[in-house]
């Protein structure tokens, strides 16, 4: 049996704590999903086919293994997806207590709603202050972002000056 796990978040846009966490999950799993999802409690930068693409383009870029597919979720419940694509678990990048603290509810509503089983991974260390809304807000505020975000979505955030 493929096991098959998602990866999901706003991804808004992706960072290089999302992307270390992208790559310990794929060597874990025979398929894995990164699944940009639509987040209502939060105000988007980025539309999610820009988020999809930057993701694509950043995991090409990093040199990350051939089992991780880009997809994207509407408005629907994220446990849909997976029954859709057959995956028994989701994974999440622990950055901290507080990360735990935002994390359990929906780990114990996902698996309420369709046993589907949340995994938390450890990312490095060196990224424990990264996020992608504080990527947003330097970038906005013309500082630099290139120690946070994978080269492509650099270069994006630059070109168009979001
Ligand atoms: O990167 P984020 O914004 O912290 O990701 C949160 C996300 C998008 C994974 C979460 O909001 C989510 O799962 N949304 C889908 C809606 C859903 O299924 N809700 C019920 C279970 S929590």
């Amino acid at each position: 049996m493929r096991r098959i796990a998602v990866v999901p978040g706003s991804f808004d846009p992706v960072t290089r704590g999302h992307l270390d966490v992208i790559e310990r999950a794929a060597g874990l799993f025979d398929e894995l999903h990164v699944l940009v999802v639509h987040n209502p409690g939060k105000t988007a930068l980025l539309p999610i086919s820009q988020r999809v693409s930057l993701l694509q383009r950043s995991i090409l870029d990093a040199g990350l293994p051939g089992n991780i597919v880009v997809a994207s979720w509407g408005m629907g419940l994220l446990v849909d997806y997976c029954m859709e694509v057959g995956a028994g678990v989701l994974i999440k990048g622990i950055r901290s207590q507080v990360d735990v603290a935002y994390e359990t509810p929906m780990a114990i509503v996902n698996r309420n709603l369709a046993a589907v089983e949340t995994i938390f991974l450890l990312p490095d260390p060196a990224n424990a202050h990264v996020s992608s809304s504080l990527v947003r807000q330097v970038a906005a505020l013309g500082g630099d972002i290139t120690p946070y975000v994978p080269p492509a979505v650099a270069a994006f955030l630059q070109k168009t000056r979001v």
